[in-house]
């Protein structure tokens, strides 16, 4: 029998197309941890994208297996842990596909203490359909309403609506009641973006982003996941007492703005990390996703599914913005 798993090795200091290279690791070269998952399904997500095409610092170690997202069956566990042989898990953040092997792999071994048993509603593929953006857009949620956020104030903006956070995003508030605005650059994917319940689509493309401290308001509230001048337009514009959640930069890092939104408008600029939160409370949140915060229509939301092997070339059209929704990763195909 072949004790060895296939898994795509990313190797931080070679470039150009030596730097990815699918391999396969035996039991004893998968890393520290007490409990050994059999990975049925991972997904591909901008930090990924990031550290297969060495684009961005997302890799603490090399030679690493790629893969912030893993789900699947619990192969051994110890018995403390409360896990058992066959009960669907998965394992999302934590440095998984950072500093610690990956679930671009068909097996992983991680400390219990990251694993978050499946909720009853999911199984691994609906699971990873979500992965790191859906328990990201149920963060965004969480941090909205924590900052008393509701529906009645009025619409919310969501950027970058055609990605993977952004769909899952618009997806989840306008199940919550809300009404949703969405920004895409993407005009052929703006029907798409409709149908997830957003009551307009702006082309970011075309957008008067104005340059005055404070410009009209438009929004209630905003979810940003591109930064750069996007993230300081939508300071310039939410009205009163709104909240704005910045969750990523796939437009820029840097964020040139004024305190005059947040003296004279009240505006909060609240921030959400989907990497470093106990496992007690990811376990929560996964719960509510399961839960009162279940997103409807998870396979409108997938857009593709791939073979490990194909994860590289998606990483790059991911990059150059010509993916959009989930991509889910079947690491046995
Ligand atoms: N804070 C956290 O914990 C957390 C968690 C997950 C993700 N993130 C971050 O959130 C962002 C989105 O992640 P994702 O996995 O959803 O990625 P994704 O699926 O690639 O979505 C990103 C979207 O941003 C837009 N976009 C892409 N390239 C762009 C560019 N060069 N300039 C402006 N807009 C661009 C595109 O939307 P349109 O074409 O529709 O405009 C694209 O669909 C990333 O920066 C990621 O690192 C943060």
């Amino acid at each position: 029998m072949d004790a060895t798993f296939p898994a795509l090795m990313i190797r931080d200091e070679v470039a150009g197309s030596r730097r990815v290279q699918l391999t396969r690791l035996a039991a004893d070269e998968l890393g520290e941890g007490d409990v050994e998952v059999a990975v049925h399904y991972s997904a591909l997500n901008y930090k990924d994208a990031l550290g297969i095409t060495g684009s961005g610092r997302v890799l603490r170690n090399s030679p690493l297996v790629g893969g912030i997202d893993a789900a699947g069956e619990v192969v051994t566990a110890p018995a403390a842990s409360g896990l058992r042989p066959g009960d669907a898990v998965l394992v999302n953040g934590c440095g998984l596909g950072e500093r610690h092997h990956g679930g671009f792999a068909a097996r992983i071994r991680v400390p219990a203490g990251w694993v978050v048993p499946l909720p009853a509603g999911m199984d691994p593929r609906s699971a990873m359909i979500l992965g790191t953006a859906g328990f990201t857009a149920a963060l965004v949620l969480q941090r909205l309403r924590d900052n008393h956020q509701t529906p009645q104030m009025g619409p919310v903006v969501v950027t970058g609506a055609s990605g993977g956070v952004g769909s899952l995003t618009v997806r989840l508030l306008t199940a919550q009641g809300f009404e949703v605005v969405a920004v895409s650059a993407k005009p052929a994917l703006h029907d798409w973006i409709r149908s997830l319940g957003a009551v307009k689509v702006l082309d970011r493309r075309g957008l008067p982003l104005g340059w005055r401290p404070l410009e009209s308001a438009r929004w209630a509230g905003a979810v940003d996941t591109l930064g750069g001048e996007t993230l300081a337009w939508l300071t310039r514009t939410v009205a009163e007492r709104g909240n704005i959640v910045a969750v990523g930069l796939a437009g820029g890092a840097d964020l040139r703005t004024t305190v005059m939104p947040f003296i004279l408008r009240g505006v909060a600029l609240l921030g959400v990390s989907a990497d470093h939160h106990p496992q007690e409370d990811r376990c929560a949140v996964w719960r509510r996703l399961d839960g009162d915060w279940a997103i409807p229509g998870l396979e409108q939301i997938l857009s593709e599914e791939i073979a490990l092997g194909e994860v590289p070339a998606a990483s790059h059209r991911m990059l150059a913005g010509e993916t959009h929704g989930r991509i889910l990763v079947d690491v046995n195909r």
